[in-house]
């Protein structure tokens, strides 16, 4: 075990209420504030002895180097022998990536003025295709800011079922709508198929030139050509900006469409200054990187298996959804960058909701239940709507009382009527839900998830973890299912017929 490793887990073990009497300026050390967001990790254990254990494990592992490594563009991606550049969208990384991110960026500028000036036809309605990363962030850009903005009707699909591709497609007018092709690859399975049953809806909804209402988002812009998107409507971007890290490059197009270009800038601005922040402050006040020292200590010390994230915020309703795959596809492995064994657990399951609403369905297990699960709140202090005084002063005093309630837990005759408290949570409260809090929201979440890596060693740019399934698929869907085990073999028999 490492040095810094037996210095963390040698800290004594002390409650959350004796720390908070044990270090009067807890508060101070362990709260910050950071474009527009307040981190509050108080009501963690982590303590003075914790974080200087974990600052030597930082030392160990050249977090500081990694983070280097990261912004000047080297090939932090070992496996796939590739930089990892989503921050030189938004103007951070090597100068040659940053410049080719804003040429790129220009690019889909043009092609959305030429858009808005009609060179479309009428546009109404955008149907967005793609999966994971090509999905996730899209959807909860425009779920979270673009409620009121009513110049199009947006629908993201990325389920290969076609009852979601039914369901986008209902109320639009196959005249009116520019089909958004996104895809990292251009060659997964779901978009594909997603996007030629599309095709065939504009060209069956009369639409003459269906080829003609394309735009693709890719980083192989030949294989766009060759399913027949004409050059001028590919936007493409860097093989070196991951899937899940892919929202600040064109794949952002229909974000930007909707919501302004302006807002789309901000988005990339505030991401920037929270670059700047996890690059330049110490270890000990910065922001992504407490959060991973948070995530680290559960997960190894505490043997916490899950880490829950609720917003309290119904615009930020699918922050839980994005995490999943940023935090579990980037952290979820089990070899070091070097191929051996990890010796401790890498990532935790995330999984969360939305408060109010998750304080009547599942906090019981928080604040009852045997397993440990740290819980994340996130929520923004100046609502949106119009019945701000009641309902949104009441939706905030739950997000605090439940962080309140799990550290101070309450005694009880009845023992059924006990909490036991002591119970960890983290919140982040954002002056307000804008373009720019959410860049730098979502930045902290990439850059707490690198800092993870990094403290564990592992590569969190790669996924192969996701291939074999693929192949699978591909294999029994050209009837290779005899090769399989008697229960699959079953299942497709009962599903297709034939022999089992
Ligand atoms: O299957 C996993 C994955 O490769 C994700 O990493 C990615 O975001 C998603 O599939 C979609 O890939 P693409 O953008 O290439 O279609």
């Amino acid at each position: 075990m490492s040095g810094a490793w037996a210095a963390i887990e040698q800290v004594e073990r002390r409650s959350l209420s004796d720390l908070f009497t044990a270090e009067p300026d807890r508060l101070s050390r362990l709260t910050l504030d950071e474009a527009g967001i307040h981190f509050d990790f108080s009501k963690t254990h982590l303590d003075a002895g914790l974080v200087a254990g974990f600052e030597q494990l930082a030392a160990e592992r050249d977090l500081a180097g990694a983070r280097e490594a990261l912004f000047s563009g080297q090939k932090v991606n070992v496996s796939e022998g590739r930089a990892a550049e989503h921050s030189a969208e938004r103007g951070q990384g090597a100068p040659e990536s940053v410049k080719r991110a804003q040429l790129l960026h220009a690019r889909m500028r043009a092609l959305i003025d030429a858009i808005e000036a009609g060179a479309f036809g009428p546009v109404r309605h955008i149907l967005h295709i793609g999966i994971g990363g090509s999905a996730l962030g899209p959807k909860l850009l425009i779920d979270a800011l673009g409620r009121d903005v009513g110049r199009y009707d947006v629908a993201v699909v990325s389920n290969v079922d076609g009852a979601a591709l039914e369901e986008a497609t209902k109320d639009f007018d196959p005249a009116t709508t520019l089909l958004v092709i996104a895809s990292k690859t251009f060659t997964t399975t779901e978009t594909m198929l997603n996007a030629r049953s599309a095709l065939a809806w504009l060209q069956e909804g009369g639409v003459a030139d269906p080829y003609g209402r394309i735009v693709a988002l890719t980083a192989e812009p030949e294989r766009a050509i060759e399913f027949g998107v004409d050059e001028t409507r590919i936007l493409p971007f860097s093989e070196s900006v991951g899937g899940r890290f892919s929202l600040w490059s064109s794949i952002s197009f229909p974000v930007a469409l909707a919501l302004g270009w302006n807002a789309f800038e901000e988005l990339l601005e505030g991401a920037a200054a929270m670059d700047r922040h996890f690059r330049l402050a110490p270890l000990d006040r910065n922001a992504p990187v407490l959060g991973a020292l948070v995530d680290r200590y559960y997960a190894n010390v505490r043997g916490a298996a899950t880490r829950a994230v609720f917003a309290y915020d119904e615009r930020l309703r699918l922050l839980p959804s994005y995490l999943q795959q940023l935090e579990m596809e980037s952290n979820g492995k089990s070899v070091t960058i070097d191929g051996e064994a990890v010796d401790r657990a890498t990532a935790p399951v995330t999984w969360g909701g939305v408060g109010t609403d998750a304080q009547h369905a599942v906090f019981q297990l928080l604040h009852q239940g045997t397993q440990l699960a740290p819980a994340e709140f996130v929520a923004a202090i100046e609502p949106d709507h119009a019945l701000a005084d009641e309902h949104h002063h009441q939706l905030l005093i739950n997000c605090f009382a439940q962080g309140a309630a799990l550290m101070a837990g309450r005694s009880a005759d009845d023992p059924a009527r006990s909490y036991p408290g002591d119970r960890p949570s983290t919140t982040i409260l954002l002056d307000r839900l804008d373009p720019a809090t959410l860049g730098a929201l979502l930045a902290f979440y990439e850059h707490r998830t690198f800092a993870n890596a990094a403290l564990l060693g592992i590569n969190p740019f790669d996924q192969f973890g996701v291939e074999l399934g693929k192949q699978i698929a591909t294999s029994l869907d050209s009837g290779e299912a005899e090769s399989f085990d008697p229960s699959t073999r079953a299942l497709i028999a009962r599903a297709f017929g034939g022999a089992e």
